[in-house]
């Protein structure tokens, strides 16, 4: 059933998973909201601000019922989830189900239909809060995949409104998409949008094919003509690879303080020749094991000594209640564990294994400290820490660095001038680890201004107005 524009609408609502803020708690107990960090919300901000802008999303934490509330220029519009919610919508449909089966099965993905009721609960009440929210003909743009229903929803209760919808995450093959018992109903749920965006033109052309197959909407050019109620309506899935906010990065870089950071973070470690870095969620999709057996074998065969060269690996905390995540956070300890005990000596460690979150500065501290910077996704819709490494390594003049990258990574589409690999391949990556470590610095320098250069002029400020000026609104 319809319902009506509310009395103060907003013109631009974005609905995300997670909102737009986090709490902090202060030592005098008093509590306080802080925007998150991350690109997607420092790029929409600036637009929320001028365009009247709301953002629809969870806060967190289980069983809280939020009202509305107005922090930095933004609208905050809480969606409550009870403690079963978050297990069978979050942890479950979106993190046991849907994350495994989109990132190419590396994880068994499981079917539950009590996880799949609430994820339809839920999509419910997302698109209802949206349609509470959205002021008349506003656009509302819904992102990730754990909101797959609420376009459509949200036609139907709005059909005044433009409707984007962004996958932050690969769209898998048809072949693994099959799998799902709910892919029909995922497919007319995302074709509420008039604009479907994906990372890369290979996750769009997967959409292109899944919608046919189960929807029977023929895609050409991007693009479809659907009829609903007597009208007809276009709807379009393309790629816009999302990008990163460079300005801060590069402020950061160029902070005195930071670079001292960085210096001593290299002293700390005893003074290796080279400091390669991996920075991840700790998840399995981010190919950690891959890593560390590439560089245990380079230390096994001589190529490298602790002396010369240290991995530091950042793992930051992430989904700890999904079995998979702890399975992944065992063997990754066990192996970091094992290599360490052989390998260390007094002054040097093998690898320096962080499991914790850092804020910014620290991380472009580790950025400039880095020699090497490994990513090597066995799947990831976009990986921002290779673009936010090409960013900081390209601000000052040195231009230095090199960037191995994996060619599972939407990132790759991008740049181009990183030593590609595929992480699966052991000999070709520890090959591709030697050539990075090996490499002159004319050549690391040329390779990483180009790229230094496509991250400025692509940055998330073009993404987003690229989106949401196809969506048809203007954001200026
Ligand atoms: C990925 C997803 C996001 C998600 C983030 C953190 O980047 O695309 O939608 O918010 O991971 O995961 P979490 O489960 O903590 O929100």
């Amino acid at each position: 059933h319809r319902q009506d524009p509310p009395d103060q609408g907003y013109d631009l609502v974005v609905v995300a998973n997670r909102l737009a803020v986090d709490r902090v708690t202060h030592d005098d107990g008093t509590a306080s909201w802080r925007r998150s960090p991350g690109g997607l919300v420092t790029a929409l901000a600036p637009i929320m601000a001028r365009m009247d802008g709301a953002w629809v999303g969870w806060n967190g934490a289980p069983d809280e019922e939020l009202e509305p509330f107005d922090h930095d220029q933004m609208h905050l519009v809480p969606v409550a989830l009870s403690a079963d919610e978050v297990q069978d919508y979050y942890e479950g449909f979106s993190n046991a189900t849907l994350w495994p089966l989109y990132h190419d099965v590396i994880a068994p993905p499981e079917f539950h239909r009590q996880w799949w009721d609430a994820y339809r609960r839920v999509n419910v009440r997302f698109a209802e809060a949206a349609a509470a929210t959205a002021a008349e003909g506003a656009t509302v743009w819904v992102q990730d995949y754990q909101l797959q229903l609420v376009p459509a929803l949200l036609r139907t209760l709005r059909p005044d409104l433009r409707i984007g919808f962004f996958n932050h995450i690969p769209f898998p093959p048809l072949e693994i998409f099959a799998q799902l018992p709910w892919r029909r109903e995922v497919v007319e749920g995302l074709m509420g949008a008039d604009l479907l965006g994906f990372q890369r033109t290979s996750d769009a052309a997967n959409f292109h094919r899944v919608a046919k197959r189960y929807g029977g909407y023929a895609f050409r050019s991007g693009q479809v003509e659907v009829e609903q109620d007597q009208t007809s309506r276009t709807v379009r899935a393309e790629a816009f690879p999302i990008s990163i906010d460079t300005t801060p990065l590069r402020q950061l870089a160029a902070d005195p303080q930071v670079q001292e950071r960085a210096r001593q973070i290299r002293q700390d470690l005893g003074n290796p020749q080279t400091i390669l870095l991996g920075v991840d969620r700790l998840d399995y999709t981010k190919g950690i094991r891959h890593r560390i057996k590439a560089f245990g074998e380079l230390l096994d065969d001589g190529r490298l000594t602790v002396d010369r060269a240290c991995l530091v690996q950042v793992a930051s905390p992430s989904r700890e209640r999904v079995d998979s995540y702890r399975q992944l956070r065992e063997d990754i300890e066990l192996a970091v564990g094992r290599l360490n005990g052989t390998y260390d000596t007094m002054g040097h460690t093998a690898i320096r294994y962080l499991h914790h979150a850092y804020p910014i500065e620290e991380m472009v501290a580790l950025y400039l400290a880095a020699d090497v910077m490994l990513v090597t996704a066995l799947r990831d819709g976009m990986n921002l820490v290779a673009k936010e490494y090409v960013a900081v390594r390209g601000a000052g003049a040195a231009h230095s660095g090199v960037l191995v990258l994996s060619e599972f990574a939407g990132a790759a589409d991008q740049l181009k001038q990183a030593l590609l690999v595929n992480p699966h391949d052991i000999d070709g990556l520890k090959d591709t680890i030697m050539q990075a470590v090996e490499m002159d610095t004319k050549e690391a320098t040329r390779r990483m201004r180009t790229m230094s250069r496509q991250i400025a002029t692509h940055d998330v400020n073009r993404w987003s107005k690229e989106f949401l000026e196809r969506l048809g609104t203007g954001t200026a």
